[in-house]
């Protein structure tokens, strides 16, 4: 199967926070859920552990990140060794999630369901959720039609840019009750040097993972009335 270039070069310049609003936006998602002391999370789509480092350190959660790209899984791992956490990094696929039902109490998944077969993964996340257990996720939605979309879902190698109105159907088909749906504003002043998106270099990284980069930054520009994101919280 052909890499996807996007994914590609989020693994090579080792990107943490690659979703919209970063770590700020996690946080302030995080902030209005309760979390106890040694909660089971799962990460789906970790990237290179960012949200994962910051619920164990923040929450003391039992937190289990899973990526399926090689590159993000080592730097993941990294991270652990070098701020000495407990994770349990696993390198897995979110529409065959290697985990028994019902083993987590919390899923998270920050911009990743719209790079998988949809439907497969929700249905792997709500089978590992346990009873009244919380999914949070942040996707890419499509705010107004435009005829060039195609420009966007090639270059991001998705199926579809789906609405807000199709997500929220995705979710209840496959068995959650939607708590709420909401977009994120934030000032970029109002990110510190602590939230910032971080990167984490392969030596192999070349020009063509820049150019990539600057497609991304360039197509968000120019899409910026067609595409919005929207944080979805869910409850089984
Ligand atoms: C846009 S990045 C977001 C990474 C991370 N959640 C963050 O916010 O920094 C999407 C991540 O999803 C991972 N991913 C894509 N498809 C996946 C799949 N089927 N199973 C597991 N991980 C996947 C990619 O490797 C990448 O790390």
């Amino acid at each position: 199967m052909e890499k996807n270039k996007y994914l590609e070069c989020l693994a090579y310049m080792g990107i943490g926070g690659a979703h919209p609003g970063g770590l700020l936006a996690t946080k302030y998602v995080l902030n209005e859920v309760s979390i106890p002391r040694g909660l089971n999370i799962l990460d789906v789509g970790c990237g290179t552990g960012q949200t994962a480092a910051f619920l164990e350190k923040q929450y003391e959660a039992n937190v289990t990140a899973l990526d399926n790209h090689e590159m993000m899984v080592e730097k993941a791992l990294k991270r652990k060794e070098q701020e000495q956490l407990t994770i349990n990094v696993v390198n897995g696929n979110v529409e065959a999630l290697p985990f028994a039902d019902d083993s987590f109490d919390m899923v998270i998944s920050e911009s990743v369901l719209a790079f998988t077969n949809v439907s497969k993964a929700i249905s792997e996340i709500c089978r590992v959720l346990k009873d009244d257990g919380i999914f949070y996720c942040i996707e890419m939605v499509l705010e107004k039609s435009s005829k060039e979309l195609n420009q966007i879902t090639d270059f991001y190698g998705m199926e579809k840019i789906f609405k807000e109105e199709e997500w929220v159907s995705l979710l209840q088909n496959a068995g959650f009750k939607m708590t709420n749906s909401k977009t994120f504003e934030y000032d970029i002043h109002q990110i510190t040097v602590d939230d910032a998106p971080e990167f984490q270099l392969s030596e192999s990284v070349d020009d063509a993972h820049v150019d990539t980069l600057l497609e991304h930054d360039y197509l968000t520009k120019q899409f910026q009335k067609e595409l919005g994101f929207r944080i979805f919280h869910c409850k089984l």
